[in-house]
């Protein structure tokens, strides 16, 4: 087993691609811990995956939640060795619209914020909070949610662009801070994975966006928890400070 006896923090796993890395991780043999606000799927997932996965309710936007999950981890576990950051949302809309009537639609400031709360300032907080645990340990495992369009660039998501460009930049200065203490950081930026993201995205848009990708497929969630579960391992022993592209062969921004 690729991850015996590791102790693992996964936020946003209650769901989608984080709940796949979850279930990935466990049969892989590490202990898990999933970190969410959807309390209902989280408890759900925690024991649809048995004992060794546990659920705690926490909002990465907040580092009082998030000191309390690393320290009830570390109270049970003594370690850890892996964080996840996968929380994340999505609220698009075009930065400035001007309509045929004259109405202006504008991205507000209220929704940009948003989006980099959970998606930026969550990954930093709960990195942060945990690199002192790792720089103490002197081994540790990082892994950032990305995405195509903080490589790429899209149309009508300026915010969640910015966090998901923002979390690359993370990632590359974190990988050059923690690799003296054998920490390694990477970050993976999906393509377009069914999950509950995609889901305000009717069928036949999704069909159009699966005739785009190169292997004519969205992806599955597991087509991302496999990669982080690789990247996770020792099998990655020396890849540090990078981004790697899980997307079918997909370009966005087009
Ligand atoms: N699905 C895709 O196509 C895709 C593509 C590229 C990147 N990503 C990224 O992958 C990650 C997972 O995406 P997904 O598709 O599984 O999404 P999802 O919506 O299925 O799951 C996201 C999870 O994050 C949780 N969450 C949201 N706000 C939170 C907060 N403040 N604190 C704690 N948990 C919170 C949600 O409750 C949910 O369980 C996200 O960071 C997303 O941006 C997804």
């Amino acid at each position: 087993m690729k991850l015996s006896g590791k102790i693992a923090l996964i936020t946003g796993g209650s769901n989608g691609i984080g709940k796949a890395t979850a279930a990935k991780f466990v049969a892989e043999g590490a202990f898990v811990s999933i970190a969410d606000m959807d309390d209902a799927h989280g408890s759900k997932t925690a024991l649809e995956l048995g004992p060794n996965c546990s659920y705690q309710h926490v909002d990465v936007r907040k580092s009082s939640d998030i000191d309390l999950w690393v320290k009830s981890v570390l109270a049970t576990y003594g370690q850890i060795d892996i964080l996840v950051n996968n929380a994340g949302i999505m609220r698009d809309q075009i930065m400035v619209k001007i309509k045929e009537d004259g109405t202006v639609i504008k991205l507000s400031e209220e929704e940009f914020e948003r989006v980099i709360d959970i998606n930026l300032k969550g990954v930093f907080l709960c990195a942060e909070a945990v690199a002192e645990v790792m720089i103490r340990q002197k081994s540790g495992v990082i892994l950032n949610a990305s995405s195509i369009v903080g490589l790429d660039g899209n149309f009508g998501q300026t915010n969640y662009v910015a966090s998901k460009a923002g979390v690359v930049g993370m990632t590359k200065v974190w990988a050059r801070e923690l690799g003296k203490y054998g920490i390694r950081v990477n970050a993976i930026a999906p393509g377009y994975i069914l999950t509950d993201m995609l889901a305000q995205v009717p069928a036949d848009v999704l069909d159009k966006m699966a005739g785009k990708v190169p292997l004519r497929r969205l992806g599955k969630p597991k087509d991302i928890a496999n990669v982080y579960c690789f990247l996770a391992s020792d099998e990655a022993a020396y890849i540090s400070g990078d981004v790697i592209r899980v997307d079918g062969g997909a370009v966005a921004g087009t």
